[in-house]
């Protein structure tokens, strides 16, 4: 795996950040009416893949979840990538051949199912709207305890609201000192808009000097 420190060394400290930050989703997630959750930032860069993977192998190795994570980031997918998968077939393959399901499904560890984003799309905002997608995930949430989503950033294309109006919970990273406020503030509103239920904000990259401060923060 690339960026996905956590099952690399259990004991550093960015490790002992994302348990904190898989905790704070269980408490989140007291009354159980939580199962998919997506993950989204305003800008580009900000760290969405790293954290939703890193949280992913968190939860099924530390926390004894069953996790699937989905790649619904269609238009730059690289989940694949933090687990050195093929991205050969996917998400989009397996809406055409929705009966066989498991055979798009990578088993990356015991309890830690990923589903690559597959071959990219033309209309990639109403494969995200399908009443097919809806479905799958549908059928697949009888198998696992929580279904993670990662998408593209807000501030470039509409994919990740349309995402948020079905997904149960929404996390938002926010890049310590790349994301002005404003920017911010504007993606906030517009998951507001369509009722997202944003159960949190990760500052992310923050400066080692400040991590107690600023690493995350659950509101
Ligand atoms: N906490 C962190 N500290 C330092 N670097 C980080 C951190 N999190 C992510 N990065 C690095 O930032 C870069 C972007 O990370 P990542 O691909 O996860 O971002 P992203 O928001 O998913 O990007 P995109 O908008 O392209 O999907 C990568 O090089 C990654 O290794
Ligand atoms: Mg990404």
């Amino acid at each position: 795996m690339k960026a996905c420190t956590v099952r690399g060394d259990q004991n550093l400290p960015v490790t002992e950040a994302y348990r904190k930050i898989s905790t704070n989703i269980q408490f989140a997630n007291i009354d159980g009416n939580i199962q998919t959750i997506m993950m989204t930032s305003s800008l580009q860069n900000e760290g969405k893949t790293t954290t939703i993977c890193n949280i992913a192998s968190v939860m099924s190795n530390d926390l004894n979840k069953k996790i699937l994570l989905i790649d619904l980031d269609l238009r730059k997918p690289a989940v694949h990538k933090h687990f050195n998968l093929s991205n050969r077939i996917g998400l989009t393959d397996l809406l055409f051949n929705k009966d066989n399901y498991e055979e798009y499904i990578n088993t990356v560890s015991p309890r830690l199912d990923v589903l690559t984003s597959g071959k990219l799309p033309s209309k990639t905002s109403e494969i995200l709207n399908s009443n097919s997608l809806k479905e799958v995930i549908r059928k697949l949430s009888y198998h696992y305890d929580y279904i993670f989503f990662d998408t593209p950033p807000i501030a470039s294309v509409s994919d990740a609201v349309t995402v948020a109006t079905y997904a149960d919970a929404v996390i938002l990273t926010v890049a310590y000192s790349e994301t002005e406020a404003e920017i911010a503030k504007k993606s906030i509103d517009s998951l507001r808009q369509v009722n997202a239920n944003i159960i949190g904000a990760i500052f992310n990259k923050v400066p080692v000097t400040k991590q107690n401060k600023y690493y995350y923060n659950y509101y």
